[in-house]
Formats: C-alpha cells, sequence, structure tokens
C-alpha cells in the first residue's frame, strides 16, 4: 500500500520504517528541513536500536522517502498517518496545537479520498475534532474517513514492539477504513482490535496509565518491605508469577518517568476531570512516584549527612536503559536535587550524555563508566542499564573516598555488596 507518515518523530520514525520493512511504499513527511536532509543521507535524528539500518535498508530499496511536504505525502498514498507531538501543557491537559495545524494541511492537500490516521496520544473525542476540521478546510469537498490507531512503542524497542506487536487497536467509524487498516497491518501476524474511535483513544491513555499504576504499586510495597525488613525483588517475584498479575513491570526504584508516562497520566487525569470523573486513584499514582524520588534523596543525606561539598558519582541519566533519552529523566531529577543541596556530580551514561549536557552545566561529564568513582564519597545508580552490572567494583571500591552504594534501581545483590565491604542502600530491600 502507499503510506504516508506526517511527523519523523520517535513514533513516526520507527512506524515508517518499519511499514517500509513489510513491503508498503512508504514517504515520510517532516517541517523541518533540516532532520528530512538528514535522513535522505542515511542519518537518524535519535538513538534507536535497529533503527539506522532499517531506514538505510529501506530507502535504498526505495520504499522509503522524506520530504517536507505535507502535500507530496497525502497526495501519494492511501493513508495518511498523523505522528506529530503532543505536548503536556502547565494544567496537565495536552497541546493539540501540533493536531490541528496538520489536520488543515491534509484537509488543503486533500485531491481525492484518503483515510487518515491519528498515531499520536491524543485525548478522547479529539477523532472527531479532527474529522470536523477536516471538513471544514477541505475545499476540493472530497470524501475521507478518520481512524485512531494507537501506538504502544517502548522507547529502546520500539523496532522489535512494532514489528510484533502484541495487538493492533483500530478506532473507526465505518467498515471501509477498517479493511485499509486491516490491509497495512496484515503482514505482522497480530491480533487486531476493531472498535470505535473513542474507544480506541481511551485504551491507550488506559493502558499507559495502568502501566504506571504497577509501578507505584510496587513502589509503595518497595517502602512497606523496608519498614517491615522484607524484600521486594522476592514479593515481585512471588506475586508476578500469578498470570493474573505479570512480573512485568514490578521493578522498584526511584519511579517511571519518559516521554509518556507522567504526561499520559496528567492527560487522563485532566480528561476524566472535564467529562465529570475525579480519578482520584490515578493522582496517588503520581504522588507515590514523586515521593519515591525525595525518599532516596533522603537515604543517601541520611547517610551522607551534609551534601555541600560531597563528590558524588552518578551512573545512568536516560530515563530508562536503551535510550538516549533524558525527557522527564527520573535519574536527571536526582541529579538537580543533589546538585541543589551543594554536592559536585561526576556523570556517566551510555548513550544520554550529550543529551544530558545542557540539562546538568555543572556536572563533570565522564567517557569511561569506571572512571565515574575517582575521588567520590558516593556512587549512586540512576538508570537500570544492564551494562552497569559489569562495573569494575574493586577498582571504584580504590578510587573512591568511602565504598558507599546507592543503587536506585535494584541492580546488584545487597548481601553480595556487603561480603564485598559496601555501604550499600537499594529500594525495598
Ligand atoms: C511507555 C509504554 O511502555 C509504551 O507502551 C508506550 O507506547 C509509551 O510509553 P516508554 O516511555 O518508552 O514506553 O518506557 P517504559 O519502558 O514503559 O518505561 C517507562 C518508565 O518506567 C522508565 O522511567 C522506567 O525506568 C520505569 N519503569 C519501568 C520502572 O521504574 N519499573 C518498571 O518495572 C518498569
Amino acid at each position: 500500500m502507499q503510506l504516508s507518515i506526517i511527523g519523523t518523530g520517535y513514533v513516526g520514525l520507527v512506524t515508517g520504517t518499519c511499514f517500509a520493512e513489510v513491503g508498503h511504499q512508504v514517504i515520510c513527511v517532516d517541517n523541518d528541513a533540516n532532520k528530512v536532509k538528514m535522513l535522505q543521507a542515511g542519518g537518524i535524528p535519535i538513538y534507536e536500536p535497529g533503527l539506522e539500518d532499517l531506514v538505510q535498508k529501506n530507502v535504498a530499496a526505495g520504499r522509503l522517502k522524506f520530504t517536507s511536504s505535507t502535500a507530496e505525502g497525502v497526495q501519494n498514498s492511501d493513508v495518511v498517518f498523523i505522528a506529530v507531538p503532543t505536548p503536556p501543557q502547565v494544567d496537565g491537559s495536552v497541546d493539540l496545537s501540533y493536531i490541528e495545524r496538520v489536520a488543515r494541511d491534509i484537509a488543503a492537500a486533500l485531491t481525492s479520498y484518503k483515510i487518515i490516521v491519528d498515531k499520536s496520544t491524543v485525548p478522547v473525542k479529539t477523532g472527531e475534532k479532527v474529522a470536523e476540521t477536516i471538513k471544514r478546510y477541505c475545499t476540493s469537498k472530497v470524501e475521507f474517513d478518520v481512524v485512531s490507531n494507537p501506538e504502544f512503542l517502548r522507547e529502546g524497542f520500539a523496532v522489535g514492539d512494532l514489528m510484533k506487536p502484541d495487538r493492533v487497536v483500530v478506532g473507526v467509524a465505518s467498515p471501509r477504513p477498517a479493511a485499509a487498516m486491516r490491509e497495512v497491518y496484515a503482514p505482522f501476524n497480530a491480533p487486531i482490535i476493531v472498535t470505535d474511535i473513542n474507544s480506541a483513544e481511551l485504551i491507550k491513555h488506559a493502558a499507559n496509565s495502568f502501566l504506571a499504576l504497577k509501578i507505584s504499586y510496587i513502589n509503595a510495597i518497595a517502602n512497606v518491605c523496608e519498614a517491615a525488613g522484607a524484600n521486594v525483588q522476592e514479593v515481585a517475584n512471588g506475586i508476578g508469577l500469578d498470570e493474573r498479575i505479570g512480573r512485568r513491570f514490578l521493578n522498584a526504584g526511584i519511579g517511571f518517568g519518559g516521554s509518556c508516562f507522567p504526561k499520559d497520566l496528567s492527560a487522563f487525569i485532566k480528561i476524566a476531570e472535564q467529562i465529570g470523573y475525579d480519578f482520584k486513584l490515578l493522582k496517588e499514582v503520581q504522588r507515590i512516584n514523586a515521593d519515591q524520588m525525595e525518599r532516596f534523596v533522603k537515604k543517601i543525606t541520611d547517610t551522607l549527612w551534609v551534601l555541600k561539598d560531597k563528590k558524588i558519582g552518578v551512573l545512568g541519566l536516560a530515563f530508562k536503559q536503551n535510550t538516549d533519552d533524558v525527557r522527564s529523566s527520573p535519574a536527571i531529577d536526582l541529579c538537580l536535587r543533589l546538585a541543589k543541596d551543594g554536592a559536585a556530580l561526576r556523570v556517566y551514561d551510555p548513550k544520554a550524555m550529550e543529551k544530558a549536557r545542557p540539562l546538568l552545566p555543572n556536572a563533570t561529564f565522564v567517557a569511561d563508566m569506571n572512571a565515574v568513582a575517582e575521588g567520590c564519597d558516593a556512587l549512586v545508580i540512576a538508570t537500570e542499564w544492564d551494562e552497569f552490572k559489569q562495573i569494575d567494583l574493586a577498582r571504584a571500591k580504590k578510587i573512591m573516598t568511602a565504598p558507599i552504594f546507592f543503587d536506585g534501581r535494584n541492580l546488584f545483590d545487597p548481601a553480595e555488596m556487603e561480603k564485598l565491604g559496601w555501604i550499600y542502600k537499594s529500594v525495598g530491600r
């Protein structure tokens, strides 16, 4: 099929590339001409495992093109996907101005029947607004259908999540676009849930809120474990083997971050409020998440007493492993919090150093993970990168002023660490 994707951020670029990989003809549109040039030259503006090779392969095969002209994308495709940002506003609601702008651009470019699919995360009822807008601004008065098709991509695993989805959700108002969407997704061999547009939009917010709730739940359990002298990982294993609960997303730590969970939670709470429901449960999920960071900082200050003039090594800056994304990163929040109390920071991340640099202007960025500990009063793990488990602990201990270790992601075994002579504090154990 001929497809176009408006917006080449994480979602748009991964979606467009994977659609090309399964054989569709894809045009990706972005209004940033520099980005388009970079992509045309085989570069990619983000770090996402496996993506760069796939982009180059599909560009070479002639299935993937980039342009800054929305009209070119729209007029050369049967299905147009909208994948533009929906950033949060100060009151927690979502800024839909990019979506509205693109809806008008699409309307102006329509010359024949198209299916317009919203992939961006939007509040329920946005599909209705997009349809209204296109109808109002489309001078050619051709027919079109609007579809909601939320994405469920995790950064760092986005290619895999798209190529092998657990499910594909398609919200439609009539059978014609449903048939076309089945054709788009046929090569992925995934269960397809066809529903109404409002339900599809709601599924996205309900899914992300539930996952955030799961994390806050295990963090709350971690706090009870600390008070009771129990081990949250054992509890997570014990409850996670119950298939109704599941072990995934039960890792306690310094809380969730990223460009999705915090924003989607606030947006969902706001929409619920606007339509008359006070979603207190989700407000508590937010509160526990914020509190989790404060509790961790307290562990550090309880041990180090005064942070002023202390040197602290921080491993991890990205909001989670396998990404260079530092948006709403708990690791960055932690660094800022420690720096505010006067600590001097030595920091390292396998992928996120460049993106973190402007956010932490006073920190020392260290290129080698094993050199971070040099002269430090304590080491802190802030992101769950697997490779931190390989850190040379013997060397770290030698080059630090004291062997103090705060593990915000529970990567190490407490008993082992104590045996090796570390003063070791983690979360819920
Ligand atoms: C999330 C959803 O998982 C994805 O389906 C959706 O489409 C977009 O939002 P993402 O933001 O990429 O994806 O990251 P995710 O892997 O969900 O992690 C989010 C945050 O939760 C990270 O900060 C991570 O460190 C934290 N987390 C995750 C925990 O603290 N504990 C866990 O057990 C799992």
